[in-house]
């Protein structure tokens, strides 16, 4: 599959355009090909003795409240998943994107394993709207500060024992209490400190495509930034490799469309409709 010549065409004329804005709204459809399992697919799932969770279970503050050390053992085990994994064509083709149009693009992902960032696109430009798994924070909120995963964590894991030794790099530096990892869990509300809500709405009010890549749209910033687009009249294009909650606005919107493929087949595609080097 690639992309139909009249969405070439629709593309093609907005990165001509020097005025027109261009956002790309990314979810773990893109990091797939990348060996990074998606949310909703069956690798998704985790087990604690003989108890089987889904993530909806797990990504949550309640029962990191519970089992901390059991949250953590998972995000340490998909933290290692993440550290193996690079970035494929379809990421790629976002960092040249971004070095082409410049001010005019801005990437607001779901996705928190950092392979944007990998790639080359920039933070200042890049709304991590889940987070960033590479990162901890104080779980109890009186030390503002984010603070990478010590680095004694960043491994492959097989198991998910953690040692005690372990453990203690997991506690605050600042205050003793439990860090958590930097990411939005399914029981907290977005905001603008750590997760942009207030950037990502204004740049949907603001913007003239909106290019949605491999999200199932089961999120509730990524439904507002939609249907805020669509709503404005300007363009949607939701790119996967099957039918999701975006498909619909997307054919709704003003020249619009669902194209279906994978994101590392039709990212250098698209790529290749914007004018610049090479
Ligand atoms: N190319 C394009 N799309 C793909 C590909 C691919 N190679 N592989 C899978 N997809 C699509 C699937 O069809 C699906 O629509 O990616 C989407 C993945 O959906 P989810 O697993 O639900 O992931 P996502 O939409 O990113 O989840 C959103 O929910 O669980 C929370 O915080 C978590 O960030 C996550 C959020």
């Amino acid at each position: 599959m690639s992309i139909p010549p009249a969405h070439s065409e629709t593309l093609r004329a907005l990165f001509s355009d020097r005025h027109s804005r261009i956002t790309i709204l990314t979810g773990a459809g893109i990091s797939a090909e990348s060996g990074i399992p998606t949310f909703r697919g069956p690798e998704g799932y985790w087990s604690i003795g003989s108890k089987v969770y889904m993530p909806q279970e797990m990504a949550t503050h309640e029962m990191f409240q519970q089992r901390p050390e059991a949250v953590w053992s998972w995000y340490l085990y998909r933290l290692g998943v993440c550290l193996q994994a690079r970035p494929n064509p379809g990421h790629l083709a976002l960092a040249q994107l971004e070095q082409r149009l410049g001010d005019r693009f801005i990437l607001i992902t779901q996705n928190i394993d950092n392979l944007h960032l990998t790639a080359g696109n920039t933070l200042a430009r890049t709304y991590q709207i889940h987070g960033n798994i590479n990162y901890t924070r104080c779980s109890g909120g009186a030390c503002p500060d984010l603070l990478p995963l010590p680095q004694e964590l960043r491994r492959q894991r097989d198991d998910s024992q953690l040692s005690q030794a372990e453990l203690r790099l997991l506690r605050c530096p600042g205050c003793g209490d439990w860090l958590r990892p930097h990411v939005l869990w399914f029981d907290e509300y977005y905001d603008e400190a750590h997760f942009y809500l207030d950037s990502s709405v204004s740049r949907a009010h603001e913007t003239d495509l909106l290019l949605i890549v491999g999200t199932s749209g089961a999120t509730t910033l990524p439904n507002i930034i939609t249907m805020t687009v669509l709503n404005a009249g300007k363009t949607i294009m939701d790119l996967n490799i099957e039918e999701n909650a975006f498909s619909a606005p997307a054919r709704q919107s003003e020249g619009g469309g669902f194209i279906q493929g994978s994101a590392a087949q039709l990212l250098p595609e698209l790529l290749a409709l914007c004018p610049g080097a090479d």
